[in-house]
């Protein structure tokens, strides 16, 4: 039996993870900003399941939930960093003010609970499952704030992933291609300066048409985590759904031509040897 630590569980991703843990006898703190907006998942769960409010961006509400976990379960093996959410349009047209409260939940906010979870996951060792994206495996435009934020968790998470070793944690990095939750909803901002010269690369039109039509089946998805968390042999990539998949093909191909087309002249770089 496991105990799982999750963040942002009033929906989608998160929402499915605790339920499906419960469901196969596992213990879990499923957190939300509003906890209300998660009191019926929990209920049937009743000593198996607590609720807790977390905003990711409050460090004190991370460490108070930490602390509630250890009280009410001695502790808990997974942490799983899944709050986020989304802000669309291109690097010009974004502004300070959608930005940053982006990089507040989708980076400082993983950053301070994680901070908060190590040294209970430190004492017995566990797992920390982040919830990266398709988008935190190459940039596109459009996306470029996404992609920064994304690429700032997978950069966190890799280092992590060097320095727990020694402590018996794993760390797994989800990256989920497009899942029908409520993400291209609620959970994506747009930029709400829109300047016609980027119309090109604008995805405004990508949410309206895939909105409710994503291909990947999030309960599939959860069904992956779930497996690889238990997994000996658990990656530290894990590209979920087909587009996925596609993304991080079409980027190890780009980096190889990159890396190889200029070799010669981009390695000679040393200062002369006598
Ligand atoms: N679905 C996809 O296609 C997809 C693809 C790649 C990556 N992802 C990633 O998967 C994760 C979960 O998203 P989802 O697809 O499950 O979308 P979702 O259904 O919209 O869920 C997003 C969750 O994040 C929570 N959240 C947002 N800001 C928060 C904050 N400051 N503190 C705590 N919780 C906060 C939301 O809570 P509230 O109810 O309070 O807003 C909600 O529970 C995100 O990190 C997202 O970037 C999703």
């Amino acid at each position: 039996m496991k105990t799982w630590l999750i963040t942002g569980c009033s929906s989608g991703f998160g929402q499915r993870l605790a339920l499906a843990a419960a469901q196969r006898g596992d213990q879990v703190i499923a957190t939300a900003r509003n906890v209300k907006s998660i009191e019926e998942m929990a209920a049937p769960f009743a000593g198996r399941m607590i609720t807790l409010p977390l905003d990711v961006t409050d460090a004190a509400a991370a460490r108070s939930a930490v602390n509630k976990a250890v009280e009410t379960f001695g502790g808990f093996d997974v942490l799983v960093n899944n709050a986020g959410y989304g802000l669309y349009g291109a690097i010009e047209e974004g502004t300070p003010e959608e930005y940053r409260p982006m990089f507040e939940v989708n980076v400082f906010g993983l950053i301070e609970t994680t901070r908060a979870a190590l040294p209970v996951l430190r004492r017995k060792g566990g797992t920390i499952v982040t919830m990266s994206s398709g988008a935190g495996i190459a940039g596109g435009g459009g996306g470029g704030y996404y992609n920064a934020a994304k690429f700032a968790v997978e950069g966190i998470s890799e280092a992590l992933a060097g320095e727990l070793e020694p402590f018996g944690i794993r760390v797994l990095i989800v990256e989920p291609g497009p899942f029908r939750t409520d993400f291209l909803g609620r959970s994506i901002i747009m930029a709400a300066q829109e300047m016609p010269d980027y119309a090109a690369s604008s995805r405004k039109h990508y949410r309206e048409t895939n909105d409710g039509n994503q291909a990947g089946d999030p309960d599939k998805a959860i069904a992956v985590i779930l497996q690889a968390v238990d997994a000996d042999d658990a990656p530290l990539h894990l590209p979920l759904g087909p587009i996925a998949h596609a993304i991080a093909e079409r980027k190890l191909a780009a980096f190889r031509r990159d890396i190889d087309a200029w070799r010669d002249i981009s390695i000679a770089t040393d200062f002369d040897r006598p």
